[in-house]
């Protein structure tokens, strides 16, 4: 058997292209116009390349984009200032804090000072309890990606075996949630798993969110399930560099139903999903009705 390849980049665009109707529609009938503050603190070169492309995608949906670029040695106390006058504005709806955040700064005390209802990426610690508690939150964008994605392949997930590899605050551990919210059982595995292979083998929906390069061989997948591969992992192969999963695609590929590859499998979800939460953000800050199919 040879596996579905789950379409992360159609997918996608698909998203964007429903946040882009919907935007139309407030401008049109509200003349309201959804705004995403984003702060990048530094230099470091692949967090300008995500700003950068949030910024250019954030205004192809319609949507205004305002970039703070802050200097590397920015103090906390400027930081929280600037968040301080983005949660007042109410031409912003949303606000992201790139990370990772100069060593200096406590990322943990920036993201907390973030108002949660405009926290579109899920990181506040009222939107983490939100979750937990199956209450409406602001949900993390690359889990929600992955949970449209398998939304959108299986229908109903109720009762399916969920195993999440990765219990990091940003995709593991949400995922996990978000897969319990849809009625799976689920398992959190990790480095320190016993037999991890085995545990891998019992699920329906694999999920890897470890950050090790192909480390989930095609015979921990069992026959016909469903691989979420979340890793961009950037490695060297044959004197090129080239981007790999957390899972060896070319074996999973020959096991799996259905699987995203890397790239263009859950990478491109994360941005289209930031616009989707701005956007759910912006209707709730103005008692509109939020968008179907765009949250968790
Ligand atoms: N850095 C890498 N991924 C992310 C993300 O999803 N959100 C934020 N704020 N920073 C990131």
């Amino acid at each position: 058997m040879t596996a579905k390849i789950i379409d992360g980049k159609a997918f996608a665009a698909r998203v964007r292209g429903q946040v882009a109707e919907h935007v139309a529609r407030l401008k049109a009938g509200h003349g309201i116009t959804p705004g995403l503050a984003v702060v990048l603190v530094g230099e470091d070169p692949a967090s300008q390349v995500y700003v950068r492309s949030k910024g250019k995608q954030t205004v192809e949906a319609g949507m205004n984009s305002y970039e703070h670029k802050l200097d590397a040695d920015t103090s906390e106390a400027e930081l929280l200032a600037l968040i301080g006058r983005l949660n007042a504005d109410p031409a912003v709806h949303g606000i992201l804090v790139q990370l990772p955040l100069p060593k200096h700064l406590d990322s943990d005390l920036v993201i907390n000072a973030i108002d949660p209802a405009k926290d579109v990426d899920g990181f506040h610690i009222s939107n983490v309890g939100l979750l937990g508690t199956g209450q409406k939150s602001m949900v993390p964008c690359t889990p929600l990606g992955c949970l449209m994605m398998l939304r959108d392949h299986h229908g109903s997930l109720a009762g399916m075996d969920a195993v999440v590899v990765g219990r990091s605050n940003i995709v593991g551990k949400p995922m996990a949630q978000l897969l319990l919210g849809d009625s799976c059982t689920v398992t959190i595995a990790h480095s320190r798993t016993k037999d991890l292979g085995e545990v891998c083998r019992r699920a329906d929906i694999l999920v890897a969110a470890v950050g090790r390069p192909e480390m989930i061989p095609g015979d921990w997948v069992k026959p016909g399930a469903t691989v979420i591969d979340v890793g961009i992992n950037r490695i060297e192969r044959d004197g090129k560099t080239v981007l790999v999963g957390d899972v060896d695609f070319d074996s999973a590929v020959k096991a799996a139903g259905a699987i995203t590859p890397v790239p263009g499998g859950v990478g491109p979800m994360t941005i289209a999903c930031l616009l989707a939460n701005t956007l759910t953000a912006c209707c709730r800050a103005n008692g509109l009705m939020e968008p179907e199919g765009l949250t968790a």
